[in-house]
This record gives structure tokens, sequence and C-alpha cells, in this order.
């Protein structure tokens, strides 16, 4: 690859199909270095050696190198404000945080949720029938009424409001975005934390046996969440619960589309659920990328990546690396042995809180679906929803056949 090579995740098309653009960086090198001034890891090895190191979240929403980025693009600085969940902390303030959170978020509690979850993946099924839009369908409403049930909304809080605010929200992620999309977000972030606020609230007064409750009621050794923090991992939750597994399950129904004969294994032999789930999440990642800053020089594959650089570590493009998975890293097995290596859910301190229960939601849902409309088909043109991180399709039209 010559020098000149450069990633452009902002070309047309990009978002449509990101992993030929991904062969491109993965064979230009360990550390591709932007012109605009951020770095972006794409290799594996170096992916998951930089996420289990103790590089920074902090940095990266109090200005700093993101800023710089943002002015360098946008021609305005944009100063994200200083989040308080534990995805925008550091030790030892993100471990006090994800300490207090486990505590609620148990693998017990997860593990009770499957025949809630079955019955409402079969009642999402039963109302499909003919041309559907998958998106619609299934793979949103599913991760939706999950968190929401699990959080313990009131069925009188503004859902279809918190969706749209969501949304908004998650554009946070992306590399850069331009000063009006910040605004919005961060108007978005206002609005969602006042309404958290006023839910916490309603729920001091009216405690049940879910999340948000919990979440009150955690403490470890007298220590609990003040009411902003509260506020702020209560937002992550309900943000992270839906907005990324809708992509694992619309992503993975495009994916075993365009594969009939994966499919037709997976019906044939529904114990590989659990290891078809994992090579989905390998195959087509809900997200691309997390993001750190450098506290300090960083060496990758003999180059320095300077101290306060943003780095970008490729979790979709670490999932389709030849050198981790072989020659058909390429090629969807819902077979091929030890797919759980992938990154997408991260590794490292941030390693995904939520990572079982995404995979008990996908499993649930990619297997029912299988089973119950074994001619699923595409029917008409895929629309992306446009996004360079949280990316999946904002339609998927189908044919239950
Ligand atoms: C963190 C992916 C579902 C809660 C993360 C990270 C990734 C990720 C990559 C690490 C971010 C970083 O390194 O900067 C996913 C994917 C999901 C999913 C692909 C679905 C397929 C969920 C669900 C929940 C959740 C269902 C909760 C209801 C969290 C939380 C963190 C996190 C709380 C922050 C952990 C920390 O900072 O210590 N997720 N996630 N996620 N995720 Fe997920």
């Amino acid at each position: 690859m010559t020098e000149t090579y450069v990633f452009d995740p902002f070309a047309p098309g990009y978002t449509d199909d990101p992993y030929p653009e991904y062969a491109r960086l993965r064979a230009s090198g360990a550390a591709h270095e932007h012109p605009l001034g951020f770095w972006v890891l794409s290799h594996h090895e170096d992916v998951s050696a930089l996420l289990r190191g103790s590089l920074s979240v902090e940095e990266r929403n109090v200005g700093g190198a993101l800023a710089d980025l943002n002015a360098e693009m946008y021609g305005e600085r944009e100063e994200r404000s200083g989040g308080l969940s534990m995805l925008d902390r550091d030790p030892p303030v993100h471990t006090r945080l994800r300490k207090l959170v486990s505590k609620a978020f148990t693998p017990r509690s997860i593990a009770a949720l499957e025949p809630e979850i079955v019955s409402l993946v079969d009642e999402l099924l039963d109302r499909m029938s003919g041309p559907v839009d998958l998106v619609e369908a299934l793979a949103f409403p599913l991760p939706f009424a999950v968190i929401s049930q699990m959080m313990g909304l009131p069925d009188s809080a503004d859902h279809a409001r918190m969706r749209e605010l969501t949304g908004t929200l998650v554009r946070s992620l992306e590399p850069v975005v331009d000063p009006q999309v910040a605004a919005e977000i961060m108007a978005a972030d206002e609005e969602l934390s006042a309404l958290a606020r006023g839910l916490i609230a309603w729920k001091r007064a009216n405690p049940g046996e879910d999340l948000m409750t919990a979440l009150i009621r955690a403490e470890d050794d007298g220590d609990v969440l003040d009411d902003d923090e509260l506020v702020a991992q209560v937002v992550l939750l309900y943000v992270a619960g839906h907005e990324t597994t809708v992509n694992l399950i619309a992503n993975g129904a495009l994916a075993l589309l365009h594969h009939p004969d994966q499919a037709a294994m997976l019906r044939e032999q529904p114990d590989l659920a659990g290891n078809a789930v994992e090579e989905l999440l390998r195959y087509d990642s809900p997200v691309q990328f997390s993001r750190r800053i450098t506290l300090a020089p960083y060496e990758v594959d003999g180059r320095t990546i300077p101290q306060g650089s943003f780095v970008m570590a490729g979790l979709g493009a670490a999932n389709r690396d030849e050198a981790q998975w072989g020659p058909d890293a390429d090629q969807l097995r819902i077979d091929r042995p030890e797919p759980r290596s992938h990154l997408s859910f991260g590794a490292g301190v941030h390693h995904c809180l939520g990572a079982a229960l995404a995979r008990l939601e996908g499993r649930i849902a990619i297997q029912r679906l299988v089973e119950r409309f074994p001619r699923l088909a595409l029917d008409g043109d895929v629309e992306w929803n446009g996004r360079i991180n949280l990316r999946g399709p904002n339609t998927l039209p189908v044919t239950t056949g």
C-alpha cells in the first residue's frame, strides 16, 4: 500500500459497506495517521492491546484532541460536556461506578429474563406477515421493550420522545460531528437527563423489582450513587440497552438473508445458535469503533502515536483481520471455531456490561426468526442509518414468504 492511502470514513457509500475500506486500512499498516490528526488501528492484536491498556476515555469528552479535530473539520471547536456515566470516566471513578451498577445488573437478573424475551419475540413474530420492515417489526421493538421493562419505566413515560432523543444522543459516538449536530446532541442529552431525573424521583416513591430501583439502592461499603451519577448511569443503560442490540438483530438477520445456506444450517442445528450469534457479531459489528485518548506516547508496531492523540480502535476492522481469523475472515460461517474472540463488545475495563443481555436477546430473536420464517427474503433496498460507529439499517424490507 502506498504512503498516500487515506482512510476515508466520510466517503459516499462508506457506511453502506465499510469492509473493503477496512481491508485497505489493514493493508496500509498497523497505525494509520489521518491527515486530520486522528489515528486509526485496525489489526486485531493492536485493537485488543489498546483497549486492554490504560488509555483515557475521559479526555475525549472535555475538549482536547477531539475538539481540535472538530475545529479542523468544521472551523468550530466542539466542547462536549464531561459525561458522568462510567463509559466516559477513567479509573478510579470508573471502577467505583461500574462496581455499583454491576450490583444491580447481575448475571442472575439477566438470565431470569429469558422467558419474558421469548414471549416478546414470539408476539412480535406473530404480527409479521407479508412485506414488513424488519427493523420496525423486530430489531427495534425487542431491545426497546426489554430495557424499558427492565428499568421499570411506567407506561405513561413518553417512549416516542425518548426514542427520538436517544437516536440523537448516540451521534456523540461518531468520530466528529458538525456544530449543528453537536448542539442537537447537547440538547438531547439535557432533555433525556431531565426525563431520567423525573423518572428516578417517581421510582423513589414507587419502588419495584426493577433495575432503576436496584440502582437507587445499590450500595458498596456505605457508598451509593449520588443523584447526578444515578441520572448518568440510567441514561447510559437505557441508550446502550437498545441502540446497539437493534444493530445486532438487524445486521445479523441481513447477513443470514444474504447467506441462506447459513440460515438453513441454523434451522437444522439449533445448538449452533450461541455460536451463530458470536459469528454474526464478528461478521458485522453493531459498534464499529471504541475511541480513546493517549495519555502518553503510545507505540504500535514501531510507530509512535503522540500523547494526547485521538485514536479510533477499529472493532469492525479487527473482526475481519485475516491474521486473527485466517483467509476466510470475510466469510460468514456460523460454525466457525471460536468466533467469540471478536472485539464487538470492546475489551479491558470498559468491556460491555450488557454483553450477556445482548447475547440473550440476539440468540432468541435470530433463532426464532429463522425457524418461524424459512422463506424470509429481502424485499427491496436496505436503507442504512449513515452512521460510522453505531452502524446498522434504518429499514430492512423483507417478505415472510
Ligand atoms: C460498553 C458494545 C449492548 C451497556 C460497551 C462497549 C462496546 C459495547 C463496544 C465498550 C465501549 C468502549 O470501549 O469505549 C455493545 C454491543 C451491544 C451492546 C455491540 C449489543 C449487541 C449493551 C446492552 C447494555 C449495554 C444491552 C445494557 C443494557 C453497556 C455499558 C457499557 C457498555 C453500561 C459501559 C461499560 C464501561 O464503561 O465500563 N458496549 N453493547 N450494552 N455497554 Fe454495551
